[in-house]
């Protein structure tokens, strides 16, 4: 990894009264010699293990310690518009870091506890957090403390898992800090996702249309739109300014993107006109309807005797999106069912050129763990020169993450 993603980057490090915060003191100046600059808080357990002097000359800053200054009048410092210590440490952070992280730092992020100048900065901080276990692995076993971070990933919060080996308690098990370079990689990770999409306008849409048949009957698709939310929330870390449409029925984003809903193809074409002409990037991963209902009725349908629908094709919103904004860069996203990868991968070239689009990402929903409504895809990433991109079997985010570095690579 280049060290530019460092450079003037500020990390603000909250150690907590770990056994494993004397190893800290060579991540600091690792990332100082990357060209971060470096302000840490220690919490009072932890200046009962290491020194504060020691990471004071470590970071080249004073060391944090306490949310109140004895000496400090509040009242008439606040009115003076003062800077207070706990936000100033919060806004000033492009990446926040709490290393080693105790069981009960991890359980009073999870409860939004904030009692001293860690916690405090932590609640108020917007900058993405990266937390570094490190325990017994009695502790580390324990289900509460197990809740506790499944709750804080569930939330987004990063973690780097702590290791397995011999435990400065005697014990051998999970519970060592991670390796300090393993560490460095997810900053780096980090400090890249926050910022290479600003200044981007992007356009995602995701998830299902629904077209009705009456009022209580619908034409629907098994979309859950994961991959098209994974999509908005990866490049909202990323600095970019999202507009998502999403169906209703689709998953919940985890990040406040700002978003609309959609139910219809028209719904969603009137809505995507409303943003595509002031975007830079369209991301378009909902799976559309390709029919809607000729004669849609306006009463409960009765049961009981056959029913024949009229179908009849809805708008190729894709297609259209170029005429609307020419300067647009396109993204569509084509499923196929039980394909081989050469038919897929020209399936998907044959709608890059009808809609003149930048890439498409095509998928096959029928092979297991792929496509709709799992965590994980595989994709193939189509260019304009029938270039392909193979990015396989993994997390929808990581997935994510990959088809905006492909992006971001064409749009520079
Ligand atoms: C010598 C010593 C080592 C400790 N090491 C750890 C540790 O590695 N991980 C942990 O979760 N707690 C450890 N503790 C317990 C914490 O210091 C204790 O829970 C404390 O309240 C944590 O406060 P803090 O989270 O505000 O720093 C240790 C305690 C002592 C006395």
């Amino acid at each position: 990894m280049g060290d530019s993603i460092f450079r003037d980057k500020t990390i603000v490090i909250g150690i907590t009264g770990g056994i494993a915060c004397y190893k800290v003191l060579d991540l600091i100046k690792e990332l100082r010699k990357l060209g971060s600059k470096v302000h840490a808080i220690m919490t009072e357990a932890s200046t009962h293990l290491v020194a504060t002097k020691d990471f004071e000359k470590a970071s080249g800053n004073e060391v944090q310690t306490a949310l109140f200054h004895p000496k400090i009048n509040y009242v008439e410092y606040i009115k003076k518009n003062k800077p207070i210590k706990h936000i100033s440490l919060a806004d000033m952070a492009d990446l926040f870091l709490v290393c080693p992280a105790t069981a009960n730092v991890i359980g009073k992020i999870a409860n939004g506890i904030a009692d001293d100048l860690l916690t405090t900065s932590v609640t108020a901080t917007t900058a993405p957090l990266l937390i570094c276990p490190a325990m017994n692995v009695k502790m580390w076993e324990n289900p509460i403390v197990q809740d506790n971070v499944k709750k804080l990933k569930k939330l987004n919060y990063n973690f780097v898992e702590p290791e397995y080996g011999e435990l400065a308690c005697g014990y051998k098990g999970m519970g060592r800090l991670a390796n300090i370079k393993r560490i460095i990689d997810r900053i780096g990770l980090l400090l890249k996702q926050r910022s290479d999409l600003k200044n981007k306008k992007i356009l995602v849409t995701a998830g299902a249309t629904v077209e009705e048949i009456d009022p209580v009957r619908v034409i629907t698709n098994k979309s859950s739109g994961k991959m098209g939310i994974n999509i908005a929330e990866q490049a909202f870390l990323r600095g970019a300014d999202v507009i998502l449409l999403r169906g209703y029925n689709s998953v919940e984003p985890s990040y406040s993107i700002k978003e609309e809903k959609f139910t219809t193809v028209d719904d969603l074409f009137s809505k995507v006109k409303k943003y595509i002409k002031s975007a830079d990037i369209a991301i378009h991963a909902a799976a559309v309807s390709d029919f809607a209902i000729n004669d849609k009725h306006g009463s409960k349908i009765k049961s009981g005797k056959e029913l024949h629908l009229e179908l009849v094709p809805t708008a190729k919103i894709f297609e259209r999106l170029k005429g609307i904004n020419k300067k647009l860069f396109l993204v569509g996203f084509k499923a196929e069912h039980n394909f081989s990868d050469r038919k897929l991968i020209d399936s998907a070239y044959d709608i890059l050129r009808k809609a003149d689009a930048d890439l498409v990402v095509a998928n096959d929903v029928g092979r297991a763990n792929r496509g709709f409504d799992v965590d994980t895809n595989e994709v193939f990433v189509v260019d304009k020169d029938k270039k392909v991109r193979h990015i396989r079997l993994a997390d929808k985010r990581i997935v994510a993450d990959k088809i905006l570095d492909i992006i971001i690579n064409k749009v520079k």
